[in-house]
């Protein structure tokens, strides 16, 4: 498996015109910070370093504050999304029947931590709460594959599966 954390950014210069566009248009909204951030994610799909210092040096708003919004509140993505989007479900019924050593497993297996993307963009893993299906538990699932009833060594052989 990967070895790797994260993939390299890779932004367009359509998508940096883009914003920078926005946020010209804006550049009077009081508070602008946090709708900056929200339409970088909405242009970019994630709003990773690169994307806050260009608007931290834009708009004159430290970096600092910038990545402190950022990861107070889930709704930003630090990371790009996988192609294939793993997500393990860590409520309260999955939990109790193991879903945690399979999370871990999986972050080992991958090499990323959590909401993370594989170095060859392939792979993305992230946890979530409870997905309806606890009958399943413990229940994962990699885009609109739903995986229940797992157990750590299924993984191998899971994750083969997707090219
Ligand atoms: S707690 Fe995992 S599906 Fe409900």
């Amino acid at each position: 498996m990967n070895s790797v954390s994260s993939v390299p950014f890779s932004g367009t210069k359509a998508q940096e015109a883009e914003l920078l566009a926005w946020l010209e248009e804006h550049k009077d909204m009081k508070g602008l910070a946090m709708p900056a951030l929200q339409e970088a994610q909405r242009i970019y799909g994630y709003v990773p370093f690169e994307v806050q210092k260009l608007i931290s040096e834009t708009i004159n708003v430290p970096l600092e504050e910038l990545y402190g919004i950022t990861t107070f509140y889930s709704m930003f993505k630090l990371y790009p999304s996988g192609k294939y989007k793993i997500s393990v479900c860590l409520g309260t019924a999955c939990y109790v029947k193991g879903s945690e050593n399979i999370y871990n497993k999986l972050k080992m297996m991958l090499g990323v931590e959590d909401g993370q993307c594989t170095a060859d963009g392939k792979f993305s893993l992230e946890s979530c709460r409870c997905i309806g299906a606890c009958g399943l538990a413990p229940v994962m699932t990699i885009n609109s594959d739903v995986y229940g009833k797992l157990t750590g060594d299924e993984l191998e052989s899971i994750l083969a599966k997707y090219n």
